[in-house]
């Protein structure tokens, strides 16, 4: 039971409550012939995977509902929330690259919504852009999203109206892309990191955009979830020598997940837009919200492995201290395994360098408006109307992204990949601290209307939401 309080005022009361385990643990897909068809192996993690209700092997048609539900987080309490057919976080679409998706899509809340299929290099008319897509009405709206997979990896969906009450609510889902020449795993977890904040005098999800520091910083929860349960509400077991793959997706409106990982080593596979050529090995990694990374988790010893996440909380004393609360827990048990697995990467076709055809500046910064309050603005304006660049498609541009204030802002593209200078692998969200430059190379290879925003909910609904157009050729 944890003793600390997170900062911004409210005690993590509920942690350490919840510790049933959300599904049976779940083995990898049969990898034991030489002859056996491929399947997606079994996900353990969120509650549901999405049901392919289409035969045809290159199609996959699934039925998504946003509904008025009533969620347990883990803590015995039942609050009014909303889900993706009934279940926090939704369930997972989950698909093989090159695969065609169907999502007959059904609005059964009270607010009009999209759905934006986060990181996927699709169609700007499927993408979920309100300033595209006339939004699902409320009720009883429906929409088909179509679309093909152009590339394996950890994505995920949520809606892209009133994006910070309608996340914050419980519209997430993940979407986990496989490719069938991955190797195989003991197990394969998807870990959905996400905050929530309770107002302790109703024990409800607290009111939007009322508090300075919401509005400032963005919306920090006071209780941390994973999988939709108070952390470490989620479990596992495993056996010493056991490999998995864990796909980590950080779900939260605003707090960076700072991860480690004590009782086994972990090594970085794949970064937003998939695989790495050359993982690595780490023990620590920042996530920022909306980003994703796959690590390659080894069971060592007979101990709990445990996904801890830095933050800052007052300690006895009342001072700030940084506390590492464990969020996933796998208790490894039980015999070694006689030959712990092989796990071999295929080579990744090589690819010819990007030349950069020309640079850009995005800066960040916010402004106490007499009349709107606080505006968070992109290059000078809030919510801009106007398109902020129109490239060509195929171009590469080095963005420089200046943050002039000094909060944090992870800025988001929609429907594109880049670089981020110093960094192995391609992302679609980049964290830029208070006060820091960072230069991204963005590979400008799907024509569209973009939006191009931070992915502090708060931030983007507050003014740094804007587009960038990439012009067909
Ligand atoms: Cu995950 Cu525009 O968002
Ligand atoms: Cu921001």
């Amino acid at each position: 039971m944890t003793r600390w309080s997170v900062i911004c005022g409210l005690v993590l009361a509920l942690a350490g409550c919840g510790e049933a385990p959300l599904v049976a643990d779940a083995g990898a897909g049969d990898d034991a012939g030489e002859e056996v068809a491929w399947s997606a192996p079994m996900l353990a993690g969120p509650e549901a995977v999405l049901e392919d209700m289409n035969p045809d092997p290159d199609v996959v048609e699934v039925h998504l509902r946003a509904e008025l539900t009533d969620l347990d987080l883990g803590d015995g309490t039942v609050r009014p929330m909303l889900s993706y057919n009934g279940v926090y976080p939704g369930p997972v679409l989950q698909a093989e690259v090159g695969q065609e998706i169907v999502v007959h899509f059904e609005n059964h809340t009270l607010q009009d919504t999209t759905v934006h299929w986060h990181g996927l290099r699709i169609s700007d008319q499927m993408d979920g852009s309100p300033r595209i897509q006339e939004p699902v009405a409320a009720l009883d709206g429906t929409f088909t999203y179509r679309f093909m997979l152009p590339d394996a990896g950890t994505y995920w969906y949520h809606p892209h109206v009133r994006t910070n009450e309608q996340l914050e609510l419980g519209l997430v889902g993940t979407i986990v892309v496989h490719d069938r020449n991955d190797p195989v795993f003991d197990a394969e977890r998807v870990v959905v990191l996400d905050d929530i904040l309770i107002d302790p005098s109703t024990d409800r999800v607290a009111g939007f955009l009322s508090t300075h520091p919401e509005l400032v910083h963005g919306r920090s929860g006071n209780v941390l979830l994973t999988n939709g349960h108070v952390s470490p509400g989620t479990s596992g077991t495993a056996r010493p020598g056991q490999v998995e793959r864990w796909r980590l997706v950080n779900t939260a409106n605003a707090r960076t997940m700072s991860v480690s990982l004590t009782g086994g080593t972990m090594r970085v596979v794949a970064t937003d837009a998939g695989r790495l050529a050359e993982p690595f090995e780490t023990n620590r990694l920042e996530l920022p919200v909306g980003q994703r990374y796959d690590i390659e988790v080894r069971h060592e010893r007979a101990v709990t492995t445990a996904l801890q996440s830095r933050v800052l909380a007052l300690d006895d004393a009342g001072d700030v201290v940084e506390v590492a609360m464990p969020v996933y827990l796998v208790e490894v048990a039980g015999e070694p395994v006689a030959e712990p697995r092989e796990i071999v990467w295929t080579e990744l076709p090589a690819v010819d360098p990007r030349i950069v055809d020309q640079e850009v500046t995005m800066e960040f910064e916010g402004i106490n408006d007499p009349v709107d309050g606080l505006q968070w603005m992109i290059n000078g304006q809030a919510h801009p109307e106007e398109p902020l660049f129109t490239f060509g498609e195929g171009e590469t541009v080095r963005m420089v992204l200046r943050n002039l204030a000094g909060q944090e802002h992870p800025f988001h593209l929609h429907g594109q990949f880049f670089e981020i200078e110093g960094r192995p692998g391609l992302y679609d969200t980049v964290m830029v601290s208070g006060g820091a430059t960072v230069n991204i190379v963005a590979h400008l290879d799907n024509p569209g209307q973009w939006m191009a925003h931070c992915h502090i909910l708060e931030h983007a609904e507050l003014g740094m939401m804007s587009e960038i157009v990439v012009e067909p050729r």
